[in-house]
């Protein structure tokens, strides 16, 4: 059985939806802990409504990035995770925690990178003029929102969209979207080189 360990900050619909399917398709995994840097993050009722155990590691409690990361580690460690999965984990990784966890570590972003890292990503689409958008699955590495690309969803930018239609649209496709790429992750159906990643069977890396 394979430890998948999911990092939030916030609300947790991702880290719902994959625990869902995890239990749906009855992966050979289990989420085996969440853990929030903030107390008050509404995902951490959600983990607890589905039985999953949560723990709080507050990024105010340390004097460094650092400091905080190791302590994260210890944390995370404790459940020997194969997977550690972001999920709406709004806190940068110093490289060494980076390196540590690299090659396990999964972020989702809500854009179709490398187009807009970083925050305020529907707004600055918006303003661009852009007619697609969508999310990205991606392993971890020390630069923010990159790495190699696991999986892609796309959707339409419509001429009335708000940042929030946007954001709704593209949330609802990181819910089909994740739960698809941790699923590959624990079934070992990946492979890198030159960093792009490959599906072995070939599924689609896209959902449209
Ligand atoms: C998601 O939209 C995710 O893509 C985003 O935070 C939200 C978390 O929602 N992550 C990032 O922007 C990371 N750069 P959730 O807490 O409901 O899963």
């Amino acid at each position: 059985m394979k430890n998948i360990v999911v990092l939030i900050s916030g609300r947790g619909s991702n880290l719902q939806a994959i625990a869902k399917v995890c239990a749906a398709e009855a992966w050979n995994a289990r989420v085996a802990a969440v853990i929030s840097n903030r107390a008050d993050a509404a995902g951490r009722d959600v983990a607890a409504a589905m039985g999953i155990a949560t723990e709080v590691v507050d990024h105010h409690g340390f004097a460094s990035r650092e400091a905080f990361d190791a302590n994260l580690a210890t944390a995370i460690e404790r459940h020997a995770p194969d997977v550690l999965v972001l999920a709406g984990f709004m806190r940068i990784l110093t490289p060494a925690f980076v390196r540590r966890f690299e090659g396990r570590m999964v972020n989702v972003h809500p854009s179709l990178l490398p187009a807009f890292a970083g925050l305020h990503t529907h707004r600055r689409v918006l303003q661009a003029g852009c007619k697609l958008s969508g999310a990205t699955v991606h392993f971890v590495t020390p630069e923010l929102d990159h790495g190699p690309i696991i999986a892609q969803a796309v959707v339409p930018v419509l001429a009335d969209d708000t940042e929030m239609s946007l954001a709704e649209r593209v949330l609802a496709a990181e819910h089909r979207l994740y739960p698809m790429a941790v699923g590959w992750l624990v079934q070992g159906s990946l492979r890198v080189a030159d960093g792009v990643v490959r599906h072995r069977a070939g599924a689609a890396q896209l959902l449209s």
